[in-house]
């Protein structure tokens, strides 16, 4: 197959930032995908509708007029969270889900949840309400092995949860391992989970080959060889379950380059072309659509999107950067090569 053309796809999980870093970024998505969950860890993160929606109007007002592109917003849960702030996300007909960061998890999650009890009452509107959860599946605790948080997450925190809350509608959030997989399978109806481009594409040799590697750094980290194959027969068996999240996530380059790097890899700009060598590779490729564009809008209960993309097989080299301000940032594969090109959005 040289061409394929899917239904316009939606990104369930990037990181836009704001201002000159947000407008550098965002022509990239806006170029492939049809809508986007636009995380909310910002400093300071957007904890309220109102700031939800004056971050949506920026976005909107940093569009290029072409193709349509429309930011789906999420709320950042801390342990402050008002129960009547679901029922006014809700009502903004703007507001997709509410952001679970445990506190100290990962990038800008120092606002985050420190104890679950804490939000319950939130977490009890927003079943009733029916606003979605999305879920960052990682312990905190420093003693616990990095490899190991994703799993130790869903024994002690996750799934009694998603016990506590019958009808909570959940994302289990950029899944990595084998033991998430076979989570999301096992679980209760209303449970979901995004799957990146680089849990697909690496495993955690990425990060020291030839040397330390750090813009293959983020979080959750990359794992072992047998947590990536889990990925690849999920995301390969169609279950619908499964749905593309890319988790771009753009630091400037002197962030990543750094004694103490950030958390953080940069996928928008080839985004939908490196999933397609992802299901290529698992010999999947007629379930690409499906995962791109269609499980995701049905969970997130909006409308299929009406646009169309095509991609072609023909390899392009990445830069070896991209502007970022006044800064610069690399992108994943820089000066390699993807093997797939979008060709045309309409
Ligand atoms: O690698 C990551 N980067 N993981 C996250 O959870 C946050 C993200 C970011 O905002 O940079
Ligand atoms: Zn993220």
């Amino acid at each position: 197959m040289t061409s394929i053309t899917l239904r316009r796809p939606d990104d369930l999980h990037l990181h836009l930032r704001d201002g000159e870093s947000m407008r550098a970024v965002l022509p990239f998505t806006a170029a492939r995908f049809a809508r986007a969950v636009i995380m909310p860890n910002l400093r300071p993160p957007v904890t309220t509708t109102a700031h939800a929606l004056a971050y949506r109007q920026r976005i909107l007002d940093a569009l290029p007029p072409q193709p349509t592109f429309e930011p789906l917003m999420t709320l950042y849960l801390t342990d402050g969270t008002d129960a009547a702030e679901v029922d006014r996300a809700k009502a903004s007909g703007c507001i997709v889900g509410v952001k679970l960061y445990p506190a100290g998890a990962t990038t800008h999650s120092d606002a985050g949840v420190t104890e679950m009890a804490r939000v319950d009452g939130v977490l009890a509107r927003m079943e009733e309400r029916d606003l979605v959860l999305q879920v960052h599946g990682e312990v905190t605790d420093a003693e616990v092995d990095v490899f190991d948080r994703e799993a130790r997450f869903i024994d002690e925190v996750l799934a009694p949860l998603a016990a506590r809350f019958p009808r909570l509608r959940i994302v289990f959030e950029h899944i990595t391992t084998r033991a998430a997989v076979e989570f999301v399978l096992d679980a209760r109806p209303g449970i979901a989970a995004t799957v990146t481009p680089q849990h697909l594409l690496m495993n955690r040799n990425a990060l020291f080959t030839g040397g330390i590697r750090p813009h293959h750094y983020c979080l959750p980290v990359l794992k072992s060889q047998s947590d990536r194959e889990a990925l690849l027969r999920a995301i390969a068996s169609g279950d619908p379950r499964f749905f593309l999240g890319t988790d771009s996530a753009p630091h400037a380059r002197s962030a990543k380059e750094t004694p103490c790097g950030c958390a953080g890899i940069f996928s928008a700009h080839g985004a939908i072309e490196l999933y397609a060598e992802a299901f290529e590779s698992a010999g999947a490729l007629a379930r690409l659509e499906a995962f791109a564009s269609e499980h995701g809008a049905d969970f997130y209960r909006l409308p299929r999107n009406s646009g169309r993309i095509t991609l072609i097989r023909t390899p392009w080299e990445v830069p070896r950067s991209y502007p970022f301000g006044s800064e610069d940032l690399v992108p994943l594969r820089a000066g390699e090569q993807i093997g797939w090109r979008l060709a045309e959005t309409q």
